[in-house]
């Protein structure tokens, strides 16, 4: 497909190829839709794409992500999202995130970056040399993951007042996939709440650490699908509800921190036939990108804390107006959005 045709029927804005031949840059800006504020989206660095048009398909998708994300948050920012394709072989990382940040710097604000898969902190410190629209700096708001939590945390009280009728997480079983960053600070949460919580992970460091400080049990990932549980929280990576998962479950509903959970539209739908409530990742995983929004605001942890709280609402919204439709939280969330922009 034509660049020209995927801009038009995905209702992009731009996309922007931004090269430095000193460094080896090549990086894609996806802009999706700025009418709510400056697009605000993170940058991923992989040298894995195979081709150019992989890479700008992927800036683009995630782009578009980022656009429904701040909406339903009520952020007043845009969708955007970049791509770099890492050099093969040896090059001067520090050197090209520097170039990285004169590329950004040139599109005078329209897009503000931050990490994402394949960059750290440190390679924002590189960039912030040459740009002030970068966000997530060290002593700025830092590690989003805590916040992240917080709202998927929130966003699971939203769900138990909704199939509960109360939103006391407290003797609810619910299960973690994934206890890195945000699974870690989620299990913290759900500890806090007195949840009872399950936990799997390919790293058995992390599952130790889990169950040593939070009284997690562990189970082994094929366990965990299986288990009669009250909430599902899929936090390690993206298409995780699929073929293979999907018919395993037995939960009354999948509330998780990671990106993409549902592989297409049609495990969605599934989902749905089997009476799996599920709550829209982009709703619920909304507090990180809270946290960063908050920086160029003025970073005040409090007030990224109160903000991320508010998912509660917004997931409590969405729920409702579900059942009242008859449609899929999913489908309720993206339309949501669709109108905000509309207006
Ligand atoms: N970090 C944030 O603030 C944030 C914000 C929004 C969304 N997300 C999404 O949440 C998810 C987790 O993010 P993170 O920052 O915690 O990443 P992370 O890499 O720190 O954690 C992912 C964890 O999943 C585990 N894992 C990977 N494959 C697994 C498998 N097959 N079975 C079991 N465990 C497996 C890894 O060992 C790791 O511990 C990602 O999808 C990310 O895009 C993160």
């Amino acid at each position: 497909m034509s660049y020209f045709t995927q801009l038009l029927e995905g209702g992009y804005e731009a996309v922007h190829l931004l090269s430095d031949s000193r460094t080896g840059l090549k990086a894609i800006v996806g802009m999706h839709n700025t009418r709510l504020g400056p697009g605000l989206g993170g940058t991923r660095a992989l040298s894995t794409y195979t081709s150019e048009e992989e890479a700008v398909a992927d800036a683009l998708r995630l782009a578009r992500g980022m656009t429904y994300k701040a909406a339903l948050a009520g952020l007043p920012h845009g969708g955007g999202k970049a791509v770099i394709m890492l050099p093969r072989g040896n090059f001067d990382r520090a050197k090209l995130f520097e170039s990285f940040g004169r590329a950004v710097e040139s599109l005078c604000g329209r897009y503000i970056t931050t990490e994402d898969s394949g960059t750290s902190p440190d390679d924002m410190e590189h960039v912030r040399k040459h740009t002030k629209y970068v966000l997530g700096l060290k002593e700025r708001s830092g590690d989003p993951s805590p916040v992240t939590a917080f709202g998927v945390a929130r966003a699971m009280e939203a769900t138990a007042k909704n199939i509960f009728g109360t939103a006391d997480l407290k003797g609810l079983r619910v299960t973690v996939l994934g206890v890195g960053h945000v699974g870690m600070y989620l299990v913290k949460e759900l500890h806090e709440r007195g949840a009872k919580v399950w936990v799997s992970d390919i790293n058995a460091a992390s599952v130790e650490h889990a169950v040593k400080t939070y009284g997690a049990t562990a189970v082994d990932s094929d366990t965990l699908h299986r288990m009669e549980a009250d909430i599902f929280a899929p936090c390690a990576l993206g298409g995780g509800l699929n073929d293979a998962t999907l018919p395993l479950l037995k939960v009354k509903a999948v509330c998780g921190a990671a990106n993409n959970q549902l592989l297409t539209m049609r495990h969605g739908e599934q989902l749905a036939s089997r009476g799996i409530l599920y709550v829209p990742d982009y709703a619920a995983n909304a507090g990180g990108l809270i946290n960063v929004a908050q920086e160029w605001a003025g970073y005040d942890r409090e007030k990224a804390y109160a903000r991320a709280s508010n998912i509660f609402d917004t997931i409590d919204t969405l729920l409702r107006r579900a059942k009242e439709s008859g449609q899929r939280p999913e489908q309720v969330a993206d339309r949501m959005v669709e109108e905000k922009l509309a207006a």
